[in-house]
């Protein structure tokens, strides 16, 4: 345990900071149920295949290839069906799409977990800032493409970060979308997951009036591959300090796995949760102006594509 979570209890949902996900999902029969998980491959996202998996789920076990999605399920032993979907092209995506509607299965959830953080220099996919596309644009294409396919009691759970505080003043910088004008690794990255956080806030919106939720989560800081971009002086002051917070990714993958799974997950619809509860995100986080435009942003970019 992080010296933090000596210090943290519960929450209103009875689980909190040092909550497992096998914590969360105790219990919880998922049998029959389908989930499309992105960013199987590693770190969080393998935890959540196992977990949900172990509770009897059927996965739709995304990653950037069908190599590496179909390693993950092996190593751990999964219910799994792999799916091979590069959130950085379009056309793998819409492959994707195509995969997941070609099982027939009704989707109980679909968890947008991959993300790419912190790119030292800027880079673009499609002319969009790379951060932007890989972890919202992509994810937006899928998750729009598969809105049919969602069961009527069907949750949509976006793995954004405490790091979209980081985002640039304003939130999103509709003027540069391509950061040509203007670069910072962490702040394109904040961008990035503050998008993954409107778009769970617009998308719950749309959903009002029915029984299917979206919402966003930060899964708090965990030593995962995610830190890949990082120099390595960050790099090694994060192994100084981590023991004083980092979660374990069993810890990591649970707020995830609760708002996914846990039967009292399908009360919340457009919220952000950290910790395995709901938590006040930035102002602009709560914005739904800008989660309106960002949508219809996003729609313009991917009309775009083709
Ligand atoms: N770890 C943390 O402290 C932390 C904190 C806040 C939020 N998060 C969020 O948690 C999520 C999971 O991160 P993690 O910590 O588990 O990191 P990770 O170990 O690096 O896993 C990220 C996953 O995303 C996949 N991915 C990256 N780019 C992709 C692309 N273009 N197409 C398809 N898949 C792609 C990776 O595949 P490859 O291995 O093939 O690249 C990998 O499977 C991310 O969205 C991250 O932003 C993590």
């Amino acid at each position: 345990m992080s010296l933090l979570g000596l210090f943290k209890g519960s929450g209103a949902t009875g689980f909190g900071y040092n909550s497992s996900a096998e914590e969360v999902t105790e219990g919880v029969d998922l049998s029959g149920k389908t989930y499309l998980l992105t960013g199987c491959s590693s770190g969080l996202g393998t935890e959540t295949l196992r977990v949900l998996s172990l509770r009897g789920a059927h996965l739709l076990a995304a990653a950037r290839n069908m190599e590496k999605a179909e390693q993950a399920i092996a190593d751990i032993g999964a219910n799994a069906t792999p799916i091979a979907c590069d959130l950085s092209d379009p056309a793998s995506v819409q492959g994707a799409i195509d995969a997941v509607k070609a099982t027939g299965r009704p989707l109980d959830g679909i968890i947008c977990n991959a993300g790419v953080m912190a790119i030292a220099s800027a880079q673009r996919f499609h002319g969009i800032e790379a951060q932007l596309f890989c972890n919202h644009i992509g994810h937006f294409i899928l998750v729009s493409g598969l809105l049919g396919s969602l069961a009527p009691q069907g949750r949509v759970v976006m793995v954004s970060s405490g790091a979209h505080n980081m985002a640039p003043a304003g939130g999103i910088d509709f003027d540069d979308l391509a950061a040509e004008k203007r670069y910072s690794p962490w702040g394109r990255y904040g961008q990035s997951k503050l998008a993954n956080l409107l778009f769970a806030r617009e998308l719950g919106r749309r959903f009002e009036g029915t029984k299917k939720t979206a919402n966003a989560l930060h899964p708090g800081v965990i030593h995962t591959n995610l830190g890949r971009h990082m120099s390595p002086a960050t790099r090694a002051a994060m192994a100084l300090v981590g023991p004083l917070f980092v979660k374990t990714i069993p810890q990591g993958a649970a707020t995830t796995c609760y708002l996914a799974a846990h039967p009292d997950g399908a009360g919340y619809n457009g919220e952000y949760f950290a910790d395995c509860n709901p938590a006040k995100s930035s102002p602009v986080g709560r914005d739904m102006t800008l989660a309106t435009r960002l949508w219809e942003e996003s729609q313009r970019i991917v009309a775009g594509l083709s």
